[in-house]
């Protein structure tokens, strides 16, 4: 079965990550196509890139990046949740993003994004244009949470069963993408 990792974007205490990962991996699990693992930045706790040498060498010294490393290679498709931190990506998955870069390529990325005024679409713009670098596949059809409209007075979130169904269309494209890409991960023929 390919494994789907499903990689949060903030770190904060209180933050709203944490239910749009709950949300987001029941309805993972509930499709039924992958394995489903969390890449939860707050408890992996990567520091800022700290190897020597460029991460397309693949000659991680720290135990933490090859932890990083293991985790991300091990994955068939990423689902990122995408908060918006400025109008942009947020730090820490920028910086989870640079301290890799072969265990990204030929994998299929798709987002739900959160936020305010955008929703988390500008911050899926920024990501785009690194996931392209690193050689993702980034999908089109963006599951957006706009927060106003999906939490209630007391902050719980309440995305309803059309961005649900978004979710399941986005996870069935994910396994798809995947399937096809796995061809450009086999090794070239000699
Ligand atoms: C530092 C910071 C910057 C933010 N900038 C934006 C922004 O530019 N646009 C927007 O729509 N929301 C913005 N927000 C609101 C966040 O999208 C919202 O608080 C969201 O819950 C953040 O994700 P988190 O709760 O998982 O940290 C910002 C929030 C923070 C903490």
């Amino acid at each position: 079965m390919p494994r789907l990792l499903v990689i949060t974007s903030t770190t904060r205490p209180g933050r709203v990550g944490t239910a749009v990962a709950d949300w987001v991996l029941g309805l993972a699990r509930e499709h039924g196509g992958f394995e489903v693992e969390l890449a939860d930045l707050a408890e992996i706790g990567l520091p800022f890139l700290d190897e020597p040498d460029h991460p397309s060498e693949g000659a991680y010294i720290h135990a933490h990046t090859r932890a990083w490393s293991k985790t991300v290679e091990a994955a068939d498709a990423f689902l990122i949740l995408a908060a918006e931190y400025n109008r942009g990506i947020t730090a820490p998955l920028k910086n989870a993003l640079d301290s890799l870069y072969a265990e990204w390529a030929a994998k299929p990325v798709g987002f739900v994004s959160y936020g305010m005024s955008s929703a988390g679409l500008r911050a899926v713009e920024m990501i785009t244009q690194v996931a392209v670098a690193l050689g993702m596949t980034p999908l089109p059809d963006i599951v957006t949470l706009p927060l106003r409209e999906v939490q209630d007075a007391d902050g719980r979130l309440i995305p309803g069963e059309r961005r649900e169904r978004g979710v399941h269309a986005l996870l069935e494209e994910l396994r798809r993408y995947s399937e096809a890409l796995g061809q450009l991960r086999k090794p070239a023929a000699a």
